[in-house]
């Protein structure tokens, strides 16, 4: 397999490497889609498509006295996620589980806040996704996604070319999608390296 290939499911060897890579070179990008979400102390947070874990263990940080779950379709992800927050799940304060975006494997209105970082240019049928995005979220909850690739410049063809099932959206596109399932107080910001950060919350 292609090493990029890897950026949509990591699989073996090669997706190890990927994930050590992904857990480092997107923690700026997640640092600062993080700050436009206010995560109370005692939040539950559910990361989708959540890679190596890097993202799960800010969160936990940023909630001390709360809960952050994580699901990737990816068995290699989800191992590495469970190494890199080992502590946290033997404390009872995380969870990581195997499961598809289309088809999320927890019960309704349970989260305060469903993020997705550089992870929706791989999901099928985008719309019923964010459906189960906002099926799994609370009343008030708000789902935030952050991409590095906004859609508006052709210096990202280059990945589409490389990476097959991949497609990134425009900002526009996005706040589409999320309307058509359902997501109200829809809020869009782009920083000048063209990163990417939707917020969106269920009524
Ligand atoms: C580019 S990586 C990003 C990982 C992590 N969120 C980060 O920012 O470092 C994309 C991740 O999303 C997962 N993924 C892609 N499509 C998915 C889907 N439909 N359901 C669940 N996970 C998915 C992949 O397995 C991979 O771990």
């Amino acid at each position: 397999m292609p090493f990029f290939e890897n950026t949509r499911k990591p699989e073996g060897f090669g997706g190890k490497i990927m994930l050590a890579m992904m857990n480092s070179g997107h923690s700026a990008m997640a640092q600062w889609g993080l700050a436009h979400i206010p995560l109370a102390k005692d939040a539950t947070v559910l990361d989708i498509g959540c890679g190596g874990g890097a993202n799960i263990r800010k969160m936990l940080a940023l909630c001390p006295q709360g809960h952050v779950s994580g699901v990737d379709y990816s068995l290699v992800s989800v191992e590495k996620s469970r190494q890199v927050n080992r502590k946290a799940i033997a404390d009872g304060r995380c969870d990581i589980v195997e499961g598809s975006a289309l088809s999320l494997p927890f019960s309704g209105e349970r989260f305060d806040m469903v993020t997705a970082f550089e992870t929706v240019y791989f999901w099928p049928e985008i719309e019923t996704c964010f459906g189960e995005a906002y099926r799994v979220l609370a009343p008030g909850g708000c789902f935030m996604i952050c991409n590095e690739s906004n859609g508006e410049t052709s210096k990202d063809d280059k990945w589409v070319e490389m990476i097959g099932g991949m497609t990134i959206y425009t900002g526009d596109q996005l706040r589409t999608f999320l309307a058509n399932a359902g997501f109200t107080d829809i809020h869009m910001d782009k920083n000048a390296k063209g990163w990417l950060c939707v917020t969106a919350r269920k009524k």
